[in-house]
């Protein structure tokens, strides 16, 4: 969920958080449209690593309970069908953590004006935010856009996503380099690590509806694998060895 330059290699932008520069930004990308722009920045940089929170994770909210993750299939089918293996083999919370992936479950018809939201943004630093709909009728180019998020990529920053309608999947990596695929739905809130190779895509409903998070101001930029000589990827790497 990233524009098209970002994942076409072109240079990335820092958005501003204002309003006015925000709405400039999704002008020139269709793939940020917006209902319900909610662009602030606020706050200090505060967000943790996610050894820190594995290590020290003081959020009673914490939960990856009721998130659904299973090893994907080797077919090449689309993307949007589960591509579970037969038999399923499910992917537990645990490992999920020890990847670096973290999950709130949250009541999203309250987003707006959520009491457990706001503090899991206090605790984690998310000080900006804005909601971005995916969806045929509203994303130009539909298709080629899906293929773009679903490219295998990285990020220099954690990667926080809240689902408030729809459905989606994230795909992480595991210490194998085995996929995982992540079913998230209305009120799931995930973060993905700095470093992690990922891809998203839509299942077969075709929507979601989603709020973006980030500590401080944003920074899309996304970079295709290989992109192993970050230091971030390499502290990601470290930080495996030693969860
Ligand atoms: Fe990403």
């Amino acid at each position: 969920m990233e524009n098209s330059e970002e994942k076409e290699g072109g240079q990335g932008e820092r958005a501003t958080g204002e309003i006015k520069a925000l709405d400039k930004e999704l002008a020139s990308h269709p793939s940020l449209l917006s209902d319900g722009l909610k662009g602030t920045v606020a706050g200090q940089h505060h967000g943790r690593s996610h050894k820190d929170q594995l290590n020290n994770n003081t959020s009673t909210t914490t939960s990856t309970m009721t998130l659904d993750a299973w090893y994907m299939d080797e077919s090449d089918a689309d993307p949007r069908l589960p591509h579970r293996l037969e038999p399923t083999q499910p992917v537990s919370p645990d490992q999920l953590r020890q990847i670096g992936v973290f999950h709130w479950k949250l009541n999203a018809d309250l987003y707006e004006d959520d009491p457990e939201l706001d503090q899991i943004r206090r605790e984690q630093g998310y000080s900006y935010s804005d909601v971005i709909t995916v969806k045929p009728d509203t994303l130009p180019n539909y298709e080629e856009k899906l293929k773009m998020f679903f490219a295998e990529h990285l990020h220099l920053d954690d990667e926080i996503r809240y689902i408030l309608d729809g459905h989606a999947y994230f795909d992480v990596r595991s210490e194998c380099d085995r996929w995982i695929r992540i079913a998230l739905r209305k009120g799931d809130l995930i973060t993905l690590p700095a470093g992690i190779y990922h891809r998203f895509t839509v299942d077969e409903t075709n929507y979601t509806k989603a709020m973006r998070l980030f500590v401080g101001e944003p920074v899309w930029k996304a970079y295709n694998r290989p992109a192993d000589n970050f230091e971030k990827r390499q502290k990601y790497l470290a930080s495996l060895q030693s969860a």
